[in-house]
């Protein structure tokens, strides 16, 4: 396992799941890859690795990358001001010069920008003509898809539809592009690529929290002055989460022993779930959290195979709100329900007491 410097900070390991992009990356373009993963697990940091340290520095590809965090897009104009910027007249010449385009997708000309933005020109004819212009591999990447959850309320779903089965043109019918979508929100995700009805031309790739052994490694690397021991009972409260142990080494100073400030992070994880039991739960369902809980505390993981079926959807509306507030995850290609994070097991355990 290697230890790099990505961004003047740790990067750990992830040379498997970096092989398999870039094995990927080789083959020709026949489906969307979706990545997934829990909350924080690393995947805008792994894509943006790859991006950043290996594709852009190839000349044989040209990359494209939008993570829609923090952009809001409720609307066809959002969306568009989200992906399309106005070429300045000096760029016309460098642009292809380049194999990377990060943060504004397709740059292009005023003139076709307003035939667009009049819906007079198909947008994703447009884009298809600029993914052809470059004569290199292409790889189109998406992160935090479940930003557009709002175009998807706000009626303009049909938008989102149309995108996704523009990625499916690029990839199964033109071999254009490579194209990769990434969220933590699986349920979005599921609800999505079936409504667009891809899932014979999607692939899947979990990106999920550290193992033992590289955070064993990191955190010895780090002369911290963690013993084996008190490694083994931070993975027994934080498991693989980067967040959570940089949280943990950040106020490490401020309790008395490593035990009450893993204590401490459990009890907070604990009082999240009473919290939304309070605000939205009824006791019926809070027990059905309370069945998961336990059956992921006792086996790592909670499958719905009830066979009622006013009870499944019960059981599913529960396991959707608590993904919606991170504190469960939905592998939909297992069909199991996992904690977010390591931390949620301890409070459940405590909850189950
Ligand atoms: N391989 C890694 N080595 C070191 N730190 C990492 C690694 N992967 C992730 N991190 C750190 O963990 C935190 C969460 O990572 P990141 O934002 O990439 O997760 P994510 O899965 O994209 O989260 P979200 O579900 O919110 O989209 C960041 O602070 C990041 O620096
Ligand atoms: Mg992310």
């Amino acid at each position: 396992m290697l230890i790099k410097q990505f961004r003047g900070v740790d990067f750990i390991n992830r040379e498997k799941e970096i092989d398999f992009f870039l094995s990927y990356f080789k083959q020709k373009p026949e489906r969307v890859l979706w990545v997934y993963g829990p909350k924080s697990s690393g995947k805008t940091t792994l894509i943006e690795y790859i991006i950043e340290e290996i594709l852009a520095k190839n000349s044989e590809y040209y990359i494209r990358y939008i993570n829609f965090r923090g952009i809001l897009v409720y609307s066809y104009d959002t969306f568009l001001d989200a992906i399309l910027e106005e070429k300045d007249e000096e760029e016309t010449q460098t642009e292809l010069n380049r194999n990377y385009n990060l943060f504004n997708v397709f740059k292009l000309e005023a003139k076709t920008l307003k035939k667009i933005k009049k819906r007079k020109k198909n947008l994703f004819n447009y884009l298809l003509e600029e993914f052809q212009k470059t004569g290199k591999k292409n790889i189109f990447i998406i992160d935090e898809i479940q930003t557009l959850q709002d175009i998807y309320i706000n009626g303009e779903r049909e938008l989102l539809n149309e995108f996704l089965n523009f990625c499916v043109r690029l990839t199964k019918e033109t071999h254009l592009s490579h194209v990769v979508i990434s969220t933590s929100n699986t349920i979005f995700q599921n609800q999505i690529y079936n409504t667009a009805k891809m899932k014979a031309t999607s692939d899947f790739k979990l990106v999920d929290h550290l193992g033992y052994k590289d955070i064993e490694e990191w955190l010895l690397s780090k002369d911290l002055g963690f013993t084996k021991e008190d490694i083994k009972l931070i993975y027994d409260y934080l498991g693989g989460s980067v967040a959570y142990i940089k949280k943990l080494i950040d106020f490490r100073n401020m309790y008395p022993s490593l035990k009450e400030q893993l204590e401490e992070m459990a009890e907070i994880a604990k009082n999240e779930i009473l919290f939304e039991r309070n605000k939205n739960l009824t006791d019926k369902e809070y027990n059905i959290f309370l069945e998961i809980a336990k059956n992921i505390v006792d086996k790592g993981y909670y499958i719905l195979d009830e066979k009622d079926e006013l009870k499944r959807k019960e059981i599913y509306k529960v396991i959707e709100r608590f993904c919606e507030v991170e504190i469960l995850f939905f592998d939909p290609i297992k069909n199991i329900t996992k904690a977010n994070s390591r931390i949620y097991v301890k409070a459940f355990e405590k909850l189950l007491k």
